[in-house]
């Protein structure tokens, strides 16, 4: 679909779009967490909604406005994310994360700030995994031929690992785009390669957000039909 031709492909579907990054607190002023920014998930609940589909946008610690005709779900932390998303998806035709989600989080939750003591070194600190919601979303398929896409951000052998991953988390679309200085990370621009399940491979040349979401939701469009 070309950019600015906007035809209402996805009406009469509901699709659910994880984005920004989540925080995993330490106690009640601090958290560990990361540089997605959101403007990649934003840019994709925005097109969808331009292209027809009703759009909940699960959004994590994102410093956007909410976009027009898009239901947002403020979210903190993985767990909550998780909780949003598999709410959302039960009647969700595509969901596509293109959230940061922490790994792990950690083990305890100090309800007082931690404080230094006098002479002491700090302990370090415990972490627990988080649950992978993109592999839990791919098994489960809340609603049958439900669409499934993922976001990959790679340094090394970036279509190999992007293969990989692809596999592992059982997802129909990774997008994985590479990443290094001046790459991705806040900016308004993206390069990409979309991987498909069945093996298909669609290059996104460097440009704005929403050309590479618009992408993302042509192949999801044709695994709908
Ligand atoms: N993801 C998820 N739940 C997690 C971690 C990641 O749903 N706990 C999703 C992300 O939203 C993204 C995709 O999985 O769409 C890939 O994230 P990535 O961090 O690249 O995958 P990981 O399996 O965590 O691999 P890595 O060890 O390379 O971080
Ligand atoms: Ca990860």
């Amino acid at each position: 679909l070309a950019r600015g031709v906007t035809e209402p492909d996805l009406r009469g579907r509901h699709v659910v779009i994880s984005a920004g990054g989540t925080r995993e607190p330490l106690d009640p002023v601090r958290f560990l967490g990361n540089r997605s920014s959101g403007k990649q998930g934003y840019a994709l609940a925005r097109t969808a909604a331009a292209r027809g589909a009703r759009v909940t946008l699960i959004a994590a610690n994102a410093a956007l406005p909410d976009p027009a005709g898009v239901d947002v779900v403020p979210v903190g932390t993985a767990v909550q994310l998780r909780e949003e998303v598999l709410r959302a998806a039960a009647d969700a035709d595509a969901v596509v994360m293109a959230a940061a989600v922490a790994d792990f989080r950690p083990a305890a939750y100090a309800a007082g700030k931690i404080k230094k003591q006098d002479g002491r070194e700090p302990e370090p600190v415990a972490l627990v995994r988080n649950p992978d919601i993109l592999a839990e979303i791919s098994a489960g398929r809340p609603r049958p031929g439900q669409v499934v896409v993922g976001f990959a951000a790679e340094t090394d052998d970036v279509l190999a690992n992007g293969r990989a991953k692809l596999k592992r988390k059982g997802c129909d679309l990774l997008v994985v785009n590479e990443v290094g200085e001046h790459r991705t990370f806040g900016s308004e621009e993206n390069e990409a390669v979309v991987l498909g399940a069945d093996g298909s491979e669609t290059p996104v040349a460097h440009g704005p957000k929403e050309a590479l979401a618009d992408t993302v939701w042509d192949l999801v469009a044709a695994r709908l039909e």
